[in-house]
């Protein structure tokens, strides 16, 4: 590893697929970067095992140790601290976050929501798009602030839903896109190209269109 190689910590709470294609970036060289630590809020995740298999340091910390929301995530927030991440990065992370983690590193904390933004915020995004008879649906991944699933969208990936699609089906091939774009902002971000300003999101200097950029 390079001695100015960037450190990432990774939040998971699953099965971590986007936790392996941050492995293989960094092993490949293609993300400058390496895993400080891989924390989970769940034990027994797949994802904890791939980080072990990958000789990466997990941590697994639980909200029911915990009296509230706040002091749980004052805990989390030391724990990723006390690793010195130049990023934060939301893989699957199936808990929401209050100011008490967010502003601590806002500007540096991203987030991949099955979804294009501002579209379908929240849970069972696929099933909601086919419901709507969207002709599409996507990824997003955008820097995390106070709002659920509203900060600032930076990348986003379309995939055309066909009419076989079920939930499943249409989950399988957006992650697939999600494996390209998320370590893709992230070299952004850690590069210096990317930045959270007040009004937005900017990259090389150019604030970023609402939806952010479409990776065709
Ligand atoms: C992905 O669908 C991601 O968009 C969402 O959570 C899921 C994580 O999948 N935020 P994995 O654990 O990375 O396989």
């Amino acid at each position: 590893m390079q001695a100015d190689s960037k450190r990432l910590v990774i939040l998971i709470s699953g099965s971590g697929s986007n936790l392996q294609a941050f492995i293989d970036q960094c092993a490949s060289g293609q993300l400058r970067a390496h895993i400080a630590a891989v924390i989970s809020n769940k034990p027994g995740v797949y994802g904890l095992e791939r980080a072990a298999k990958a000789g990466i340091h997990t941590q697994v910390i639980e909200h029911k140790d915990y009296a509230d929301r706040e002091s749980f995530d004052a805990a989390l927030a030391d724990l990723v601290d006390s690793y010195q991440p130049d990023a934060v990065i939301l893989a699957g992370f199936m808990r929401i976050l209050t100011p008490v983690f967010v502003d601590r590193f806002l500007g540096r904390l991203l987030n991949i929501h099955p979804s294009l933004l501002p579209k379908y915020p929240g849970l069972h995004t696929h099933q909601r798009a086919i419901d709507a008879k969207d002709s599409h649906g996507g990824v997003s991944v955008h820097f995390v602030t106070a709002e659920l699933d509203g900060g600032p969208v930076i990348l986003q990936a379309e995939q055309a839903i066909d009419a076989h699609d079920t939930a499943e089906s249409l989950a399988a091939k957006v992650l697939s896109k999600e494996h390209i774009i998320y370590p893709m902002a992230t070299d952004w971000l850690l590069t210096g190209r990317l930045v959270l300003h007040e009004d937005g999101a900017y990259l090389d200097a150019k604030p970023l269109p609402e939806n952010g950029i479409l990776l065709d």
